[in-house]
């Protein structure tokens, strides 16, 4: 039997830490890029090695502890199912899931994105938390038009809408607001900060596909209250988003009130 999960230090940042307000940089036009991670095959060495250095990113960028700290802010309830859109290979939801499965237990979780890298060690971390997995390898648009209304108790997503222009980002946060009660997502930060570091990573020995996806994601990233603006005008929904921490952009959508479930 594997032992319980090694103990992390994680600083759970909540609405009362302070922000980066005063840096948000609007006169820097958000543009989409292709990125090269999308377009290699699962199993090129430049591809895996990316998907590593993405692990470290999450790390730097603090992104567990925020992912966290948003759905503290959200006071969800012990959930039965818990989605993470363009999850890669599984491994940042693992890491949360050793978190939440504290407190929250026999989640079942999907893991959906187009490419299926998820190893077995990692369905395995799963497995030793109680906690089921479903690796579902589909376009996310595919999969969200394709499951029930209110199927689903959280959405995650985590350096993944980034990806997408405003028209198609609206249809996917619509999508995604008539299938669950709560969605966070911490998305690269916007800003001369964040641009400025990704333009270093070649120095922490990040990969050149990396290096790439990193600038691209950036300038695709977001600032002020934009996803806000994307999401459903709706009143049952209560909405933050703030910059956190010196390069991620968080946003959190809590569906307050009554809400029928599939
Ligand atoms: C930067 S990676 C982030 C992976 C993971 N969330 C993490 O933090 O390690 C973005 C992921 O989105 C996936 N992706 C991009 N567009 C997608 C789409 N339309 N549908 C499903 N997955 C998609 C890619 O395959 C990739 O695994």
């Amino acid at each position: 039997m594997p032992g319980p999960p090694p103990r992390q230090r994680i600083r759970i940042k909540t609405e009362d830490d302070d922000d980066n307000e005063d840096e948000h940089d609007f006169t820097m036009e958000r543009t989409i890029k292709a990125e090269l991670l999308d377009e290699l095959p699962a199993d090129d060495p430049c591809a895996m090695g990316s998907r590593r250095d993405i692990h470290r990113l999450n790390f730097l960028m603090g992104n567990l502890g925020t992912l966290l700290g948003l759905m503290h802010t959200a006071r969800l309830p012990q959930p039965r199912r818990l989605v993470e859109l363009g999850a890669g290979d599984g491994r940042f939801m693992l890491r949360l899931a050793r978190y939440l499965s504290r407190r929250w237990k026999s989640v079942e979780v999907l893991l959906v994105d187009r490419k299926n890298v998820v190893t077995t060690e990692t369905r395995g971390g799963f497995a030793a938390l109680g906690w089921s997995v479903d690796v579902v390898t589909a376009d996310v648009f595919d999969w969200l038009r394709e499951s029930s209304p209110h199927s689903v108790d959280a959405i995650v997503a985590n350096l993944f809408l980034h990806h997408f222009p405003a028209p198609q980002l609206s249809e996917l946060l619509r999508l995604a607001a008539a299938r669950t009660r709560m969605f966070a997502a911490c998305e690269p930060w916007r800003s001369r900060t964040a641009l400025a570091f990704s333009r270093t990573l070649r120095f922490i020995g990040c990969n050149a596909v990396t290096c790439h996806d990193a600038v691209a994601s950036v300038r695709a990233g977001f600032a002020g209250r934009e996803l806000s603006a994307l999401w459903p005008k709706d009143n049952h929904w209560q909405l933050r988003e703030r910059s956190a921490r010196l390069f991620t952009h968080a946003f959190v959508a809590e569906h307050v009130g009554e809400r029928p479930y599939a």
